[in-house]
């Protein structure tokens, strides 16, 4: 739920990433971003392939150095106090592995034994997740069985082991059928409502967001075009519906703010 009154929680300034690719070019993967997130709030990153989605998020927690500008998470540094953020935060990657032979409860098990967490905690953790996303009663199945939806499912739990305050999911409905992919949805809805959880998502899904997000950020090419609940979006660009702002954003055609 977004409360305009809540803290920051994730803070970028002048935001930039650079990928030298040989000796001439270089890719602008991330132009000066400023970005404001609040503790709670439901966030879609929208961008079409390319707009630097994945590089954002993988700044946000850590796995790469900004070229440019700064980022701060929880109130802590990216790149100097990373180590303060990285047990609070949590990433489904965009192309995240799961372990077919291991069970659902293994897997998030395993994952969890990663970060240290004692064994007991962690089943008693592994269970009352897997109640959450609806696969209590398979926790004893391997995964290798499970729809594409399921095992999504099971990776967000796996996530969510390390009980984060921050989740970002890259993508998280991406190559899965509609029905996974509402499964998936919904169970991001309910992690919403329920727990005190900042959720952070990428999607090319335009009904996604309007689904699920109480703000957008719209990237392309690297730069945050624009930024709000889509209702503002929608009037700032005298658009019709999200898509008409998004296509007119990133086709540079038809779309003009006030
Ligand atoms: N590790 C990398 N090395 C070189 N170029 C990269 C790397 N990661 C991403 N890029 C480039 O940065 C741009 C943004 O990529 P990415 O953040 O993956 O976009 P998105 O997730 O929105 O599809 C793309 O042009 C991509 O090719
Ligand atoms: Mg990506």
């Amino acid at each position: 739920m977004l409360d305009m009154e809540s803290e920051v929680v994730i803070r970028t300034e002048g935001l930039t990433k650079i990928f030298e690719k040989g000796k001439k070019r270089e890719v602008i993967a991330l132009d000066n971003v400023d970005l404001e997130i609040r503790k709670g709030e439901v966030f879609g990153l929208l961008g079409p392939n390319g707009a630097g989605k994945t590089t954002l998020i993988r700044i946000l927690v850590g796995l790469l150095t900004p070229t440019a500008g700064n980022a701060s998470v929880l109130g802590r540094d990216v790149v100097k106090e990373i180590d303060d953020i990285r047990e609070r935060v949590a990433l489904l990657p965009q192309e995240a592995g799961i372990y077919d032979r291991l069970t659902a409860q293994e897997n998030l098990v395993y994952y969890g034994g990663l970060y240290g967490i004692p064994k007991e905690e962690l089943y008693e953790r592994a269970d009352s997740l897997l109640e959450t996303v609806g696969l209590l009663e398979k926790k004893d199945y391997q995964v290798k069985g499970f729809s594409g939806g399921m095992k999504r499912k099971v990776l967000v739990a796996r996530a969510l082991i390390i009980e984060p305050e921050i989740i970002f999911l890259d993508e998280p409905t991406t190559g899965i059928d509609t029905i996974g992919a509402r499964v998936v949805r919904n169970l991001l809805k309910k992690l919403s409502k329920e727990e005190q959880l900042t959720i952070i998502l990428t999607t090319h899904d335009l009904n996604e967001i309007g689904e699920l997000c109480d703000r957008v950020g719209i990237l392309n090419e690297g730069k945050l075009a624009a930024v709000g609940k889509s209702s503002e979006l929608e009037e700032k660009f005298r658009a019709a519906n999200l898509e008409e702002v998004f296509t007119g954003l990133v086709t540079g055609e038809g779309v003009y703010a006030e």
